[in-house]
């Protein structure tokens, strides 16, 4: 199907982006959720019980999300944010900066960021490069209060309003490697058919989901580079 090289792209990353940069995802075998209760590590109730337990879970994928590089679909990404006519906007749950380093520029993090930390005490954001504990001080209030900056189950992910107008606008919608279990972002995809938007699936295995009109089924970093291919070469059509 060509699209229209007006057509503004809204593109929805996982975990499966970041697998083949050695960083593991959450529901394959061997991934975050088998060694790690979501409970423990990925909820304010948890973090209230643990923190510690919490700060050594995003301590350690902090250190191996430094140590990862993007990878060929990373890169396949910003080029299609660089030589798109339209406005390309990426959406990650993926809290590595790999898209960043690979050169992309328009992110949305709507789970956050491994690299910042969040004050509850006085809600300030600073960008953190090394690891976090409870007594780490907030550059902005001096009190030990930062968190990681991450979104966790049961709260409020970021810019859900730039991300719906996005939906509402865009003329294709690409979802790689994600499972789709997780709400809001498993809903993007019905919010982009709703106003007619071409629906795309990129993942290792079709999750089957119908609302998207075509699945590819690979590795990201063969197929999505392929598929930014067979889109700008289209624009030459
Ligand atoms: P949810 O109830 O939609 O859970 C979706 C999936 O997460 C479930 O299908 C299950 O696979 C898994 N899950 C959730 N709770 C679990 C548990 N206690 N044990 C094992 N698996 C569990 O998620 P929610 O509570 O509605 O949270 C949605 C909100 O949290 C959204 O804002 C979402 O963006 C955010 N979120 C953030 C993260 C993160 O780690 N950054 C993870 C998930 C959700
Ligand atoms: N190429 C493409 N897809 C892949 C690859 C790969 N190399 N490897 C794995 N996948 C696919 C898997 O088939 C799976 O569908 O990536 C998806 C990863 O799914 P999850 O592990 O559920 O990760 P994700 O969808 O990002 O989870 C969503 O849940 O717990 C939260 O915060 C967490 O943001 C995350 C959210």
């Amino acid at each position: 199907m060509s699209i229209s090289p007006k057509a503004s792209i809204v593109i929805l990353t996982g975990a499966g982006i970041s697998a083949e940069s050695g960083l593991a995802t959450f529901r394959d075998q061997g991934g975050l959720w088998a060694d790690h209760d979501i409970r423990d590590v990925a909820t304010p109730e948890g973090f209230a019980r643990n923190p510690d337990l919490v700060f050594d879970f995003y301590n350690m994928r902090r250190r191996e999300a430094r140590k990862a590089q993007p990878n060929a679909a990373h890169y396949a990404l910003a080029r299609l944010e660089n030589d798109w006519p339209g406005n390309v906007l990426l959406v990650t749950q993926n809290v590595d900066d790999l898209h960043e380093r690979a050169g992309s520029k328009n992110i949305i993090h709507m789970h956050g960021a491994l690299n910042s930390a969040l004050c509850f005490e006085c809600g300030s954001r600073q960008s953190w490069s090394g690891d976090l504990d409870q007594g780490t001080i907030c550059s902005n209030c001096s009190r030990p209060g930062l968190r990681p900056d991450i979104v966790w189950f049961g709260e409020i992910p970021y810019h859900m309003e730039d991300i719906g107008e996005a939906l509402a606008q865009s003329g294709l919608f690409i979802s790689i490697g994600t499972s789709g279990t997780v709400y809001p972002a498993a809903g993007f995809v019905m919010e982009a058919g709703m106003h007619e938007a071409h629906t795309i699936e990129i993942n290792l295995e079709a999750t089957g989901n119908t609302l998207f009109q075509e699945c590819y089924e690979g590795k990201a970093a063969t197929a999505v580079p392929e598929y930014v291919e067979s889109l700008l070469t289209g624009l030459n059509r």
